[in-house]
């Protein structure tokens, strides 16, 4: 077994990432490239928990800035995740690897409830939870759930993989003389107001020291990279608070 630097991590998984080449929805090739690399990890004797997030099908902020009301947007959002969290089992499940969804909206013809305890039995259990339905909450985003979900089952670090390579001062597609940071601290990711995670999600990692990797999940093998400690993207921690 290599040196693990972590025992048990939490993957935010964000929706964008699954679309690939699809316009819209699940690219099943991008859903079993990440089934794969999440396989590499789990078979080193990670523990790994996974919050998906749902912007492949729907963005709640968006369909209520055009006018619809906003709970029953983020309600549409959660139903998203729902979906993206099954399309993962499958695919995950084709690979023989033991998983469970849980959902945090009650819907238990298809899921399992979220229940902490389980949760975390299931990760004992060397199991990859799924946890799917956001907080259960409008107004909350699916990275506030990975914030609070990797706190409730003691992880030791929140993994946030999107299709960038970490935290730019400014759009990298759109700036070429955009600056990458590789070490960040919470204070300063609110004061520049780089949204990477939104403010919520900052500030409770933030108050309970829960440490953040920002990195490119489309990149082969940087999951791996990622949890074997390796300097990936941008960490974002305590540093200079
Ligand atoms: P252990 O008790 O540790 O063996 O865990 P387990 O998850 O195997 O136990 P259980 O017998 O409760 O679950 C068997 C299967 O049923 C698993 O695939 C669960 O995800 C699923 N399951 C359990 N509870 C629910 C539920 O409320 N709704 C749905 N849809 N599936 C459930």
């Amino acid at each position: 077994m290599p040196n693990l630097k972590y025992k048990r991590i939490l993957l935010k998984i964000s929706g964008e990432a699954l679309i690939g080449d699809s316009n819209f929805g699940i690219d099943p090739a991008v859903m079993n490239e990440i089934a794969e690399e999440v396989k590499e990890v789990v078979d080193l004797g990670i523990e790994v928990a996974i919050v998906i997030g749902g912007g492949n099908f729907w963005r709640g902020v968006s369909a209520s800035a055009e006018g619809m009301d906003r709970t029953t947007a983020d309600f549409i959002g959660m139903l998203a995740t729902v979906m993206n969290a099954l399309g993962l089992q499958d695919a995950m499940e084709k690979k023989d690897m033991m998983t469970r969804v849980q959902s945090s909206i009650s819907m238990k013809e298809i899921a399992e409830p979220f229940i902490r305890r389980r949760a975390i039995r299931h990760l004992e259990k060397k199991r990859i939870v799924i946890f799917s339905g956001g907080t259960g909450n409008p107004y909350f985003s699916t990275d506030t759930a990975a914030a609070l979900r990797a706190l409730e089952i003691d992880a030791e670090i929140l993994f946030k993989a999107t299709k960038v390579d970490g935290v730019y001062d400014k759009d990298p597609k759109k700036h070429h003389d955009a600056s990458k940071f590789e070490e960040l601290s919470y204070i300063e990711v609110l004061e520049k107001d780089l949204k990477i995670l939104d403010s919520t999600a900052i500030s409770l990692c933030m108050e309970n020291s829960l440490p953040i990797v920002v990195f490119d999940i489309t990149k082969h093998g940087n999951i791996k990279k990622a949890v074997m400690g390796n300097k990936i993207g941008t960490i974002v921690n305590k540093r200079g608070d």
